[in-house]
């Protein structure tokens, strides 16, 4: 197997074929939040059998752990920079996880703050989805508070229950910090006990194609006279915040931020002059899940484009 390396998930076909992104078949493990990748390294050492991947939204992180698995010629983990939740829904197929890690997630202790927690009912159904049919997550916490409300949270899943007796965890990083501070620290086994239907968790991906207009007055213009524009509808909103111009003044490109149920994507409209066309779509390479807010977004873009109504 080729080395460690960072993955760019947006440029693979979903759900992810991990066999071949490992160039071998073994059983696929999973850590959340990998922070600077001390566990990775050393799930990964000890059980070279495994294909293991990380996902970490901080690219801070995601830049220590590289090397890290680098320096130490560690071949069978791939790692994210990724948030857990939607990257399992859209990335992962069914029962295709045989074990999970989460350690130390951050506690959001605040009661206002509590649905910023990782590991909430909806997030174990999903886990569960993606798990293969009895089978396991492993969490670490620092936080008796935390540790109740994930086994309360797992119990209203009805996709995990817990197992008695916990796990030695190894030493990471946060780990070495809460046992220097004197905390104690839970460890918690769950096994996958339903298979539920999360498809209605994320929005569903819809196929868009590029939005062709015609157009006569210039990029620059439609740039300098841009002012930013919202919609809301149930359940979702769309922001087009700014406008820029290319360089050459041959592509206009819009900041927007489509949120649809609490799943929020930003990302960049390109409109691109060819002739006297101009072509509305979101930038290449935007790590995007095309959705109906998505779709919507563009169309939107489009309509700032060329206002007219015979403009779509
Ligand atoms: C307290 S640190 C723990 C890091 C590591 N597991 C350790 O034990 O040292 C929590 C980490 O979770 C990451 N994080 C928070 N929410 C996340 C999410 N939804 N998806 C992926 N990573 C997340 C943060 O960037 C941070 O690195």
């Amino acid at each position: 197997m080729s080395p460690a390396f960072v993955l760019d998930l947006f440029q693979a076909p979903r759900p992810v074929n991990w066999a071949e992104v490992f160039g071998r078949t073994a059983p696929l493990e999973l850590e959340r939040v990998f922070g600077r990748g001390d566990f990775l390294a050393h799930r990964a050492s000890e059980q070279p059998e495994i294909n293991l991947i990380g996902l970490e939204v901080s690219s801070l992180s995601v830049l220590k752990a590289w090397k890290r698995l680098r320096r130490e010629g560690i071949s069978n983990v791939r790692i994210a920079k990724a948030e857990a939740a939607s990257t399992l829904f859209y990335f992962f197929a069914e029962r295709s996880i045989s074990r999970s890690w989460v350690l130390f997630p951050e506690p959001w202790p605040k009661a206002r703050h509590q649905d910023r927690r990782l590991l909430g009912s909806d997030f174990f159904r999903l886990l569960a989805a993606r798990t293969t049919d009895g089978g396991e997550l492993f969490v670490a916490a620092d936080w008796p508070d935390y540790r109740d409300w994930m086994i309360y949270e797992a119990g209203l899943s009805g996709a995990f229950a817990l197992e008695s007796g916990g796990w030695p965890v190894p030493a990471t990083k946060y780990h070495e910090k809460w046992r220097a501070e004197g905390r104690s620290i839970y460890s918690l086994v769950f096994r996958k006990t339903e298979h539920p239907d999360v498809s209605g968790l994320f929005p569903a991906e819809v196929h868009m194609s590029q939005i062709k207009l015609e157009v006569f007055r210039e990029l620059s213009d439609v740039v300098s006279s841009f002012v930013p524009a919202a919609e809301d509808w149930p359940g979702g909103v769309l922001r087009i915040k700014k406008a820029y111009l290319s360089w050459e003044g041959a592509e206009a490109l819009f900041l927007c931020l489509v949120s649809e149920e609490g799943f929020i994507q930003k990302f960049h409209v390109s409109a691109k002059r060819v002739g006297n066309t101009v072509l509305v779509k979101p930038q290449d390479h935007a790590h995007l899940v095309i959705t109906p807010g998505i779709k919507r977004c563009v169309e939107s873009v489009a309509r700032i484009v060329a206002p007219t109504p015979e403009g779509l």
